[in-house]
């Protein structure tokens, strides 16, 4: 009943600037997509090709086997929930929602507005105005609107911007499961890379138009392909390094005079200079001088310069004897040593929790994007 929505060598060449470039891109049918990147990289550009608002200057899209790229907005089976609602004002809830029912003369649609009305939790709210309506509710009448026509696809683009943090956390755990219920496949566009985790099966980084990344939260949190997937999902600590050799299935990597290891399958490149990953929570600290080494990675002779309480964690930033900086997330188990600003320390972590990168990219790249 559903299909696989496909994008296959999707460019959109605007005067003078390339906003999507050649993508390739399969989204499982029923699944819960993210495309999650800043702003400017493409995003809605892309979610308006599928729509048919935009027409794509290279490329086909498809919906299984059906080819859909030369189809009007109206004929696709898909629908757009955006971030301004866009509901009728005049009309009260139960209309707004009955609209695309009525419009296509579908007898009896009564039973079937109360239905959707009864997914989005606003059965009581069929009489009112939208604007008796909150934020959140609003876009609960919008996503009401779009389900109701029985899209094979509903894109949202960002759907939650206008909504405060409590709402919009709210919102995110309202949508999946509204998600699974239906069993619709969601293109979900944000910037947010907190919102993509918390609800997509799959996300797929975006940054220039192009595709960094796709896997599900936890592949792309834990191995980052590039730099830019790394610092934009959550942080990441990236230390120069070159590789010179290997050791069964690890390769190793000197930092500064100190081998450290790193499995192959965790490695983007295989030989030269490098950025060797490992997440802030993956690090732990060890007074000077106390700590074995076996089996892990080490760092010695750093100095905590800044400690953070946070409640369920501490950051610390620890800086390191060639001056660079790293951050560190200890959660407050009350099992471990509390340290202090100036406190003599080592690093370490398992190889298996780092990767490498190549050194050719920018180390800063999806840093500021960071909100
Ligand atoms: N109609 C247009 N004409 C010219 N440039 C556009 C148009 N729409 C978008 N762009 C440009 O294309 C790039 C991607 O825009 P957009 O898809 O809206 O990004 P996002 O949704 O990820 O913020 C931006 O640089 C934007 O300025
Ligand atoms: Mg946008």
């Amino acid at each position: 009943m559903t299909s696989d929505l496909v994008l296959e060598g999707i460019s959109k060449q605007f005067a003078g600037h390339r906003a999507v470039d050649n993508l390739d891109l399969t989204v499982p049918a029923g699944s819960f997509f993210a495309l999650l990147g800043p702003s400017g990289c493409g995003k809605t550009t892309t979610l308006r090709m599928i729509a048919g608002l935009e027409e794509p200057t290279t490329g086909t899209i498809r919906l299984g086997d059906d080819e859909i790229t030369g189809l009007r907005p109206y004929k696709r089976p898909v629908n757009t929930v955006f971030q301004n609602y866009a509901l009728f004002p005049h009309l009260d809830i139960f209309e707004n929602v009955a609209f695309g029912l009525k419009r296509r003369k579908v007898k009896d649609y009564k039973p079937k507005v109360e239905e959707m009305l009864d997914l989005v939790e606003l059965n009581d709210y069929g009489k009112r105005r939208p604007g008796q309506l909150s934020g959140g509710q609003q876009q609960r009448v919008a996503l009401a609107r779009a389900l109701i026509n029985r899209p094979q696809v509903l894109l949202l683009d960002e759907p939650l911007g206008a909504l405060d943090l409590k709402l919009r956390r709210q919102m995110q755990l309202e949508l999946k499961r509204i998600q699974t219920e239906v069993g619709i496949t969601f293109v979900h566009v944000t910037h947010d890379q907190e919102e993509a985790m918390t609800m997509a099966d799959t996300i797929a980084v975006m940054n220039g138009g192009l595709i960094e990344q796709l896997g599900s939260p936890a592949e792309l949190y834990d191995l980052p392909a590039t730099t830019f997937v790394a610092n934009f999902l959550g942080q990441s600590n990236l230390i120069r390094g070159a590789i010179i050799g290997q050791a069964d299935e690890n390769l190793i990597v000197d930092v500064q005079g100190r081998k450290v290891l790193v499995p192959k399958a965790r490695c983007r490149v295989t030989e030269g200079e490098v950025w060797l990953g490992i997440r802030p929570e993956k690090v732990f600290l060890a007074p000077a001088g106390t700590e074995e080494g076996d089996g892990v990675n080490q760092l010695l002779g750093a100095v905590v310069t800044d400690v953070s309480y946070v409640g369920v964690s501490t950051q610390y930033l620890a800086k390191l004897p060639w001056g660079q900086e790293l951050t560190v997330f200890e959660q407050n188990t009350g099992a471990r040593d509390t340290f202090r600003a100036g406190d003599a320390v080592d690093l370490h972590w398992r190889p298996a929790h780092s990767f490498l990168l190549d050194a050719a990219q920018d180390a800063l790249a999806g840093v500021e994007d960071v909100e």
